[in-house]
């Protein structure tokens, strides 16, 4: 047995070390003209091929060093019907030479020729960094490969670059961020996530089969229904943390697609980048196209170590303020408290209430502007409202700073209202096809953004805004997605670029703002979780992920939302009951704990509250700011997923120094008398001992006030729920 306990403890060790293995180097080897890629616990390999094409040769747990990766060589078909060109897995495949497979880049050139075949032609390495240079067989038409391995996760960032040398404009039709490819297997099992409004990051879950699995957006915006995110387990495992799994992640916000595609040899070929449903880009003669960034990663370590992985990376490459975000401050927002009918008495009256209980930073929501009322009038008039706040803005934010606030403030920067003095100015700079309907959602339309004037308009008056107050925080939100996506401005073989030149006005926008404000933090909400992808978590700090602030229905979508992306960035608020959306009720109690899974905020309605309520705020607000570098920087243990009808819902945090532990076990409604199965925790240093702190009251029975890592792991623990909608949580520390 203590042989046995020892080969545990040796392997906990070696996974340790083995987790934490932090280098990267990219080679080429001349003789068998391979290059590999090595990072995290991740090597990648592709060769150039007897026909000078790249093609893949192995994406896994890292190899050493001798171990044979190649030559690569053509794989020569299956019959008459399956040519070697569609068979031999490649790196950037051009659609042409009988590829029946989604291409990476599709060309149309002006005398009608259609066939793209790329080969290589040469490459440079510079550090963690490959540049591989590929040319059509015939046309001056350039592609730059471009790799980055991450020295700590492995996560490989992959794009493209379109030169046209050629002497006439050609014209783009589809034109992916990479190609990954897995070797042929009937074992694949794919995760991806699926929405709608208040109702996203729903987990899907099913077995790869011969044909494709599509995942888009034909919105002009990230979407709701379906997230540029992908996860391949081989076989099925049905726990969170075994098992090799492929992930990535499109980090673009616009129109975007990835296929997922089991050829007729098994292979799997996963193809994403611009959507090329509408798409066309018109190449100049010396022009380049740049496509998003697509990342992907391995890991030996079942899903939930997929995405604890893309969690550290995110933290650490991807948030502007990595590789150290700072904790996300506690929340107040009036939203759901007043709506539309913000005032100068009525906002500052809660920003007393929300300091008392220990509120970081107090935000306006949307209304405060233009003749905005409700949502039928003022979207692109800046202004102060006067009737609602007769002094500007200033009082409010000297009244918030006064309470020990940070000040935030709500804008919707890329939309108009028909009913506003802004579009009455400038009926044509929306999206709109000349002559046609203009199909109105929320009651607005989307501002053109590819439009120099637009962008120019849109940074104006955010700068102004953010020059002349003291505000910490945006929260930048887009509450509609593309109808009617023309741009009449310019020549029609031009108009379908507007998917390109849009977004990349957004992130320049972005970009410059933080730049000249650069203590100013930006929440990223399209009507909840409709925007969000590693493209846009670039330039913002947070994210809004639903407009469902049900705690019972959070506990599934922020379950979803953490296979792609970090509770760091998850705002969560504690709103009223019952609840808006279910018509549900909760205690304060269990919202609390719901919501103090990702980053804590409150929009409840602080006027409805009696004093037992901010007693219980403030003792919960203590708490989370006592774990919430834990929740928002460590690692994530789904111990209980909420998934499919679960009756139990429990996840884990664990501290990068494995010094804190906390966990959040949630009930939704008691069965049979059956008990809560015990909770067995992951994560922890076996031979360190940690201290129990309950967060909420201390249950009856016999649990110990410490214990060693080894004992919460191993012998679990027993939670004393029964009822509907209970909740618990508690912390462990790290005794010295
Ligand atoms: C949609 C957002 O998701 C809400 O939180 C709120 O800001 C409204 N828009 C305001 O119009």
């Amino acid at each position: 047995m203590r042989s046995v306990r020892l080969l545990v403890a040796a392997a906990f060790v070696l996974m340790y070390t083995y987790t934490f293995a932090q280098s990267a180097s990219v080679t080429f080897e001349a003789q068998t003209r391979v290059f590999r890629m090595e990072g995290g616990n991740v090597s990648y390999a592709f060769g150039i091929n007897d026909a000078n094409e790249l093609q893949p040769l192995y994406w896994g747990a890292r190899l050493s060093a001798g171990d044979p990766l190649g030559p690569a060589h053509r794989n020569q078909g299956h019959a008459s019907f399956d040519l070697p060109s569609g068979s031999t897995l490649q790196e950037f495949p051009g659609w042409g030479e009988g590829l029946y497979y989604e291409p990476a880049l599709k060309i149309t050139f002006p005398d009608g020729n259609r066939d793209l075949v790329l080969h290589y032609v040469d490459h440079a390495i510079d550090g963690n960094q490959l540049k591989v240079r590929l040319k059509d067989i015939e046309r001056e038409v350039y592609v730059e490969l471009q790799y980055q391995i991450d020295p700590k996760t492995g996560i490989l960032a992959r794009s493209a670059v379109i030169t046209n040398k050629t002497s006439a404009p050609l014209m783009i039709e589809e034109a992916a961020a990479a190609s990954w490819s897995l070797p042929n297997s009937k074992d694949y099992w794919l995760y991806y996530l699926t929405g709608r409004w208040a109702g996203e990051w729903n987990v899907q879950h099913e077995a790869i089969r011969p044909g494709a699995r599509v995942l888009e957006s034909r919105r002009g915006s990230t979407g709701h229904q379906n997230n540029p995110w992908f996860a391949i387990e081989r076989g099925d495992h049905h726990d969170q943390d075994t098992g090799d799994v492929w992930f990535g992640a499109l980090a673009w916000s616009g129109s975007w697609r990835i296929t997922i595609q089991q050829d007729v040899l098994d292979q799997v070929r996963i193809t994403g980048g611009y959507n090329p449903f509408d798409f066309g880009y018109k190449l100049a003669p010396g022009e380049q196209l740049e496509t998003p960034v697509f990342y992907g990663g391995f890991t030996l370590h079942g899903i939930g170590g997929a995405s604890r992985l893309l969690h550290q990376f995110e933290l650490a490459r991807i948030l502007p303020q990595a590789p150290k975000p700072r904790p996300r401050p506690v929340l107040y927002n009036s939203w759901e408290a007043t709506t539309f009918n913000v005032t100068e008495q009525g906002q500052e009256a809660l920003a007393e209430k929300a300091a008392k209980i220990g509120v970081e930073r107090f935000v306006i929501d949307d209304g405060w502007f233009g003749q905005r009322k409700d949502d039928h009038a003022g979207l692109g008039d800046w202004y102060v409202n006067k009737q609602k706040f007769p002094n500007g803005l200033k009082p409010l934010i000297e009244k918030v700073h006064s309470l020990g606030m940070d000040f935030g403030i709500w804008v919707e920067p890329e939309m108009v209202n028909p009913d506003s003095d802004l579009y009455r100015k400038h009926p044509d700079w929306v999206l709109n096809f000349a002559g046609r309907p203009r199909t109105e959602g929320r009651n607005q339309l989307v501002l053109n953004l590819a439009r120099q004037d637009v962008r120019d308009f849109i940074f104006g008056f955010l700068d102004k805004l953010l020059s002349e107050n003291d505000i910490a925080f945006l929260k930048w939100d887009d509450n509609r997605n593309w109808s009617e996506p023309g741009w009449p401005a310019v020549a029609p073989d031009e108009q379908k670029e507007v998917y390109v030149r849009y977004m990349q006005n957004l992130y320049s926008i972005l970009k410059e703002l933080r730049a000249k404000h650069p203590n100013v933090e930006i929440e990223d909400c399209s009507g909840g979780g409709g925007r969000v992808d590693l493209g846009i978590l670039h330039y913002t700090d947070e994210v809004w992920p639903s407009d469902n602030t049900d705690p019972f229905d959070r506990l599934s979508i922020q379950d979803g939302f953490t296979y792609a992306y970090t509770p760091g960035v998850m705002m969560a608020w504690v709103t009223d009951s019952p609840n808006w959306v279910n018509r549900r009720s909760t205690s304060l109690e269990y919202r609390f704990l719901s919501s103090m899974q990702g980053s804590l905020g409150v929009g409840a309605n602080l006027n409805l509250w009696n004093d037992e309520d901010f007693a219980t705020a403030k003792h919960m607000i203590e708490e989370y700011k006592q774990v919430r570098d834990t929740v928002q920087h460590g690692a994530l243990y789904r111990i209980i997923s909420p998934e499919n009808g679960s009756e139990e819902s429990v996840t884990e945090s664990v501290a990068d120094n494995h010094d804190q532990a906390v966990v959040f076990a949630f009930l939704h409604s008691s069965q049979m008398g059956h008990p809560f199965p015990r909770v067995f925790l992951r994560g922890l240093d076996r031979n360190a001992q940690y201290r129990l702190h309950w967060i909420t009251e201390r249950p009856e029975g016999h649990l110990p006030e410490s214990a060693s890592g080894a004992y919460w792991m191993d012998h679990g623990v027993d939670l004393d729920l029964r009822g509907d909608f209970q909740a618990t949580a508690f912390r462990l520390d790290r005794m010295q």
